[in-house]
């Protein structure tokens, strides 16, 4: 298994051009079961988890083809799908408990072909992230759930109907679910309390161009009106607005100034708003982000991830290393996610001090942190562990890279083009 090895304490300058959004890129590539007709897709990032939606949608029978990209050092690829004919809808156990965000695939089948066959994801590092939004929704417009056998069986035989939906809670994943489905449904679909993140507002627009018929988005209240099909279209997938806040912390915690190309301030006003409380300078350029500290070391400021427009969930952890440099104390609060600190007590093997009480971390800043060996435990804290490893003393060892490799483009290249002594290697058996 692979490991990153990092020497810390190099202030990072530069550039770093933000790839494509991968959940924007997950649901506009399951969008593609929606029509017969080829949807093009530029600025997909090379990713783990694009590859498992790959595998996923070319066994429903879609045919992709995926041009340039990372093999040539290019920034993203234009990757084609064509779901000519769906030759099954069911999505395996195997390829699902890979990835949760396999479970969008439910709509779009389910409003092509009146049925579709999708396990359950099962248990999650993060939580226990039920689907039960998803399936409240999809029954609203007509269809019938039953679950066996681990697999959720979905069918509406005669199509689906629109409908008024009112999510309980507010759902990313059920939200582009029920969008992708009310396309195709008879008649008119409201969506009340849905999310209105910028990977939402993004398939939309890429529905709207495929001819869906979609009013409200970046909205808590969306109205489809269903069609009776979709063509194809082409699209460039929004930049990440969480590997943006990641390379800017990451600018933060080495006391260095980073160009991020592409990044759009627009897509994290409550980030940069609490970088600013914390003595971080993020101004918008031409050509996206630069980001530096105004003024020595940053200070401890309270956090709280809420939906969006609120502080992102996926930028909890990297927030929490940066804190734990800080100047005086902060108060991290997930309010998404049950069970989202797994970073903390790898981060406090680097010497962070950092207590939990429930949903809440108290972070007390310290001088500095040492390199140590750790472990990644998901996507978010893995990066974590990498903005310490970065500011710390020292070597840092970090096992379990599989789960940066899902959700980074190139990281170790992005970040040692602008200083940082990275590297990766086999690790001894
Ligand atoms: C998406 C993102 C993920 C991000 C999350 C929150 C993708 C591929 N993933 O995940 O990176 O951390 O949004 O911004 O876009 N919930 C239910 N029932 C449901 C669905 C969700 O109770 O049927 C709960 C979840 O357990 C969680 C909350 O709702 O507590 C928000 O989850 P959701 O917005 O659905 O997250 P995902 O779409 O899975």
């Amino acid at each position: 298994m692979d490991q990153i090895v990092i020497q810390g304490g190099r202030p990072l300058k530069g550039e770093i051009t933000i790839s494509g959004a991968k959940n924007a890129a997950l649901p506009l590539m399951a969008a593609s079961l929606l029509t017969d007709e080829t949807l093009s897709l530029s600025n997909v990032p090379h990713l783990a988890d694009i590859s498992t939606m790959a595998r996923l949608l070319a066994q429903h029978g879609v045919s992709l083809h995926m041009n340039g990209g990372a093999e040539n050092g290019s920034n993203g690829g234009v990757l084609e799908l064509r779901a000519g004919t769906i030759s099954s809808v069911v999505a395996p156990y195997d390829l699902v408990r890979k990835m949760r965000a396999s479970v969008l695939v439910l709509g779009p089948l389910l409003a092509r072909m009146g049925e579709a066959k999708v396990s359950l994801p099962g248990g999650c590092a993060i939580g226990t992230r039920p689907v039960d939004l998803h399936l409240k929704g999809l029954e609203l417009l007509g269809a019938e759930i039953a679950l066996e056998e681990g697999y959720i069986h979905a069918s509406a035989p005669g199509g689906l109907t629109g409908a008024a939906v009112v999510f309980p809670k507010i759902s990313v994943g059920a939200t582009e679910n029920l969008l992708m489905a009310a396309c195709l449904a008879k008649g008119e679909t409201q969506l009340v309390n849905a999310a209105r993140e910028p990977e939402v507002v993004d398939l939309g627009e890429c529905l709207i161009k495929m001819g869906a018929e979609i009013e409200g988005l970046g909205s808590d209240r969306i109205t489809v009106r269903g069609v009776e099909r979709l063509k194809g279209a082409s699209h460039a997938v929004v930049a990440d607005r969480i590997e943006t806040g990641t390379y800017a912390m990451a600018a933060a915690i080495t006391d260095g100034e980073l160009d991020l190309i592409g990044g759009r301030a627009d897509h994290l006003a409550a980030v940069i708003e609490i970088l600013n409380e914390a003595g971080v300078s993020v101004q918008e350029t031409n050509r996206g982000l630069k980001v530096s500290r105004a003024n020595g070391r940053v200070t401890g400021v309270d956090v709280m991830t809420e939906p969006y427009p609120g502080f992102p969930t996926d930028l909890q952890a990297q927030t929490m290393a940066l804190m734990s440099t800080a100047d005086g104390a902060s108060m991290i609060t997930e309010s998404i996610f049950e069970n989202r600190f797994m970073h903390v007590p790898e981060l406090s093997r680097m010497g962070a001090n950092v207590n939990v009480h429930g949903a809440s971390a108290m972070v007390r800043g310290q001088e500095r942190l040492t390199g140590a060996e750790v472990m990644a435990t998901d996507l978010r804290a893995s990066v974590s562990l990498v903005l310490a490893g970065l500011a710390a003393e020292g070597e840092t060892v970090l096992n379990r890279v599989y789960h940066l490799d899902r959700g980074y483009e190139r990281l170790e290249q992005k970040l040692a083009a602008c200083g940082a002594s990275i590297t990766r290697r086999r690790a001894a058996e």
